[in-house]
């Protein structure tokens, strides 16, 4: 049954552009709020959120938990030994249970097909936290922190250098809302999902491409933005990984080679030696912790919409 009041945030395209300049709005809005500690701005006082995590977190599980804390709501962490999705209960159980309970529910789960599960069963609105295939509220942070730093939400060239993972997948979603120039940089084999890059084309906006040359790739770049070669789930294969991902790391050769005007961000934990260095994370032209707290506020704008509080 859909949710009864607002909707679910599980992918950036479901969303028309309108509606995500919306959210971003609100983001920035009650950003200002916050930053002036306004404490009078309570919209989900009386609320409760539940954190589902079957995978470690550290900003995800936090900046859901204060955010929604700081707007006047009760946020419950439900760590990967307490529900046990899939395992102690059917999924669309849990779904259903902790919709009697909760006004909104957030997860962050391996298999993308259980997020989908949960919204389908789900009667309060069911937020998307990161999965395998995508990370939505990574990149409405992403997107927000671009307007702040580079002053726009589109017509920005960005150049992802890595993996092609959930990270891509969800900027391919954007690109397909906002215009902008998306270029994966990634070694053969390691090419975003397929789907994804067709969808992003089809919507006919954003100039897409994948290119195996970093060098080339990331000339005249906004943003160069690096991820984890081995992702969440894959950590036994980070030796592998390593070893062909020789050649894209985001060093200061490879910041140079993009030019002045870019910006470097990484959605974090960074592992620096391999997929960057520290002289780029702790560079001049790292903007990663102002990237890290608009996950915040980006979640709280998306949250008010999703609850029809916006
Ligand atoms: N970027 C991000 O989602 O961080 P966590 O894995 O710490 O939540
Ligand atoms: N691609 C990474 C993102 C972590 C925030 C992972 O899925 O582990």
């Amino acid at each position: 049954s859909p949710p009864a009041k607002g909707h679910h945030f599980l992918h950036i395209d479901d969303f028309d552009r309108d509606q995500l300049l919306a959210m971003l709005e609100t983001a920035a809005e009650v950003k200002a709020r916050l930053k002036a500690d306004d404490q009078s701005f309570k919209p989900f006082a009386g609320k409760s959120l539940a954190m589902i995590f079957t995978k470690p977190s550290m900003r995800t599980r936090v900046s859901f938990e204060t955010g929604f804390f700081k707007l006047g709501g009760h946020a419950i962490y439900l760590g990967p030994d307490t529900i046990q999705l899939g395992k102690r209960e059917p999924t669309k159980d849990i779904a259903r249970v902790l919709a009697r309970y909760n006004d909104m529910i957030m997860a962050r789960l391996f298999a993308h097909e259980d997020i989908l599960e949960l919204a389908e069963f789900s009667s309060s609105p069911v937020v998307n936290g990161l999965t395998d295939y995508n990370h939505p509220c990574q990149i409405m942070a992403d997107i927000m922190t671009v307007k702040e730093h580079i002053g726009r939400y589109e017509d920005v060239k960005v150049v992802y250098v890595g993996d092609g993972n959930n990270i891509v997948h969800s900027w391919l979603r954007l690109a397909a809302r906002l215009k902008m120039e998306f270029v994966c940089a990634c070694p053969k084999g390691f090419e975003p999902d397929k789907a994804s890059v067709a969808l992003a084309e089809a919507a006919g906006i954003s100039k897409i491409s994948i290119s195996h040359d970093p060098f080339e790739a990331v000339k005249g770049a906004d943003v160069v933005y690096t991820d984890v070669w081995a992702s969440m789930g894959q950590k036994d294969e980070a030796d592998y990984r390593r070893q062909r991902f020789q050649g894209f790391q985001v060093n200061e050769d490879l910041m140079k080679a993009a030019g002045p005007q870019a910006r470097f961000m990484h959605c974090l934990p960074a592992e620096r030696g391999i997929e960057c260095t520290e002289g780029v994370v702790e560079g001049a032209t790292s903007i990663i912790f102002d990237q890290a707290e608009n996950r915040m506020h980006a979640q709280n704008g998306i949250m008010l919409h999703a609850m029809g509080l916006a």
